[in-house]
């Protein structure tokens, strides 16, 4: 898969987190990508989508943003750039990468309006241009994935951290009820996609951007590969797994009985079978 294509559908449906990838308007509100309303409704919907990850601030509760205040932090892949702007407003020196200039030019706009400084950058994860040691904290929400070389985008993560800087990488959990249920049982099996599609194509299409087809590669990974991959570079990395989208598969999958379903059933099953996994830690001294 060339990286022209990953680039070129992602640039074409950026994550606006509307109904479907890059709408450029909400039903609900007449405003258009690139102004402040626009910025603020994206991610009025991204963090309803996190709800359990907030706390007093969007994300604290895995952002620990009071440790890294005036310190250079990066995000790898940071889409429209919600989380990047929450890293600003808590006092980071920020920068962000991209691999699709859609992103890039709409982050820079956030920042701009919101009046942040940031250093917003269309770059390729597997070839960050930054020095060895250079960033204080590094993560990447959901991006990952949507590298072929998967193990090549980790090693470079790690080769910008300081020693004893820390991290966070969210990746898609092939362990999940979503990937078993959605994308093997019901596009899969049912629909019968499974004959025709490979499970790389199937993944990738109903993995993101289904209703806008054509996502060229998203390929879930189990926990024990992710601890594979990161474990190398760090002594005491945690492995979460954020069920956030549990009760939107129950949902599909029982529908009339999930809201009678006591709330601590779904939040174990969430605990377990959930859609992200976060490895977080801190690099090796
Ligand atoms: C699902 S979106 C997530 C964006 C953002 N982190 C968020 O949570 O809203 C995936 C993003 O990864 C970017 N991406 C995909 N492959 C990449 C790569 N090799 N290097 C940098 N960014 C990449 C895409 O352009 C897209 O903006």
């Amino acid at each position: 898969m060339s990286k022209k294509s990953i680039q070129n559908w992602w640039a074409k449906n950026p994550m606006t987190y509307g109904e479907t990838h890059g709408q450029t308007i909400y039903t609900d509100s007449s405003h258009s990508l690139g102004t402040k309303e626009f910025f603020n409704r994206v991610d009025q919907e991204f963090y309803s989508w996190n709800q359990p990850l907030h706390d007093q601030k969007p994300f604290d509760r895995l952002f620990p943003y009071k440790s890294y205040k005036n310190k250079e932090v990066l995000e790898i892949g940071c889409g429209l750039g919600t989380m990047l702007m929450n890293w600003a407003q808590n006092g980071a020196q920020c920068t962000g990468v991209d691999l699709n200039p859609t992103s890039i030019e709409q982050t820079k706009k956030r920042f701009k309006t919101h009046k942040l400084k940031g250093n917003i950058k269309l770059e390729d994860a597997n070839h960050l241009p930054f020095k060895d040691n250079q960033f204080d904290y590094v993560y990447s929400w959901g991006v990952l994935h949507h590298s072929p070389n998967l193990d090549v985008s980790i090693k470079e993560l790690f080769r910008v951290l300081k020693p004893g800087g820390g991290f966070g990488i969210m990746l898609y959990n092939r362990e999940s009820l979503y990937q078993w249920y959605m994308t093997d049982y019901v596009e899969g099996f049912l629909h019968q996609e499974g004959k025709f599609l490979t499970p790389l194509e199937l993944s990738s299409r109903y993995g993101d951007g289904h209703k806008e087809e054509g996502n060229p590669h998203t390929w879930p990974i189990t926990k024990k590969e992710g601890l594979d991959l990161v474990s190398p570079f760090s002594n005491n990395v945690r492995v979460r797994v954020l069920g956030t989208d549990l009760d939107c598969v129950l949902r599909f999958m029982l529908p009339g009985i999930i809201d009678k379903t006591p709330k601590s059933i779904v939040k174990a099953l969430a605990r377990r079978w959930g859609w992200s996994l976060w490895f977080s830690g801190t690099k090796k001294d």
